[in-house]
């Protein structure tokens, strides 16, 4: 039997604005990032994926501090029926790892495209300059671990994902109607 959620069950407002533009945020960005190379080299459409990927990613870093503020003024609502310690524990681990990839990720990526120079703004002219002077060696390094990081949470996401429509679907309980 499917479980009544009434508002004062459900994550608040805030917090549901914050997670699902995060999550278009960052399906936005995988997006992008999925179509460079598409267009011919040189063209004015090879540039769109990149810069598409970098807006949307600096998306996600503008809304993770104060998601995490929020956060932790905020706990969760309950889950009802209630879950095993296991699942419970399961879920921390997850929710711990998005927020630390939400945070970090786009980090990284700021800070490989700044040790190789400029971060152009995206879709304008405007260049904020690097705090950090051109590394050639660091900028490889870290443009690595940002490809490595977000091949691993297509994983991740999709373990988040499957246990929100398990939780739905199959246990039948209001996990996924409290951040709807
Ligand atoms: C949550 C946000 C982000 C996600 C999920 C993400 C994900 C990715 C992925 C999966 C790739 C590798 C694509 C491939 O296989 O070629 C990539 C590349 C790249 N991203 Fe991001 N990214 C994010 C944010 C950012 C931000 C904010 C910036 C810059 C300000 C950025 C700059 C770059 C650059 C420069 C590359 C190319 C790296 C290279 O070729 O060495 N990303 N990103
Ligand atoms: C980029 C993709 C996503 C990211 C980074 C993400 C991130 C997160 C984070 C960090 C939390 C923890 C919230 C908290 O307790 O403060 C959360 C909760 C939740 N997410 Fe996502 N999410 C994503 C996509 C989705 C999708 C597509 C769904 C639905 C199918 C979903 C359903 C949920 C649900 C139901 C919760 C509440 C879980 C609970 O309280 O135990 N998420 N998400």
């Amino acid at each position: 039997m499917q479980t009544d959620v009434t508002p004062t069950e459900r994550y608040s407002r805030q917090a549901r604005w914050f997670h699902w533009l995060a999550f278009a945020a960052v399906a936005l960005a995988y997006v992008f990032i999925n179509f460079r190379g598409v267009f011919p080299r040189g063209s004015d459409a090879a540039k769109v994926p990149m810069q598409g990927h970098i807006l949307f990613g600096l998306v996600v870093l503008a809304l993770v501090l104060p998601r995490l503020l929020h956060r932790l003024r905020n706990a969760p609502p309950p889950v009802a029926p209630a879950i095993a310690p296991w699942e419970s524990l399961l879920s921390r681990v997850t929710h711990f790892a998005l927020y630390a990839f939400l945070l970090v990720q786009p980090l990284l990526g700021l800070f490989t495209v700044w040790s190789g120079g400029p971060l152009k703004v995206p879709f304008t002219t405007l260049e904020i300059p690097s705090p950090m002077a051109p590394d050639h060696a660091l900028h490889e390094q870290l443009g690595g671990l940002h490809e490595n990081i977000g091949t691993i949470f297509y994983y991740v996401i999709g373990l988040h994902i499957a246990g929100a429509l398990w939780h739905h679907f199959f246990r039948h309980d209001n996990t996924l109607k409290r951040m709807l």
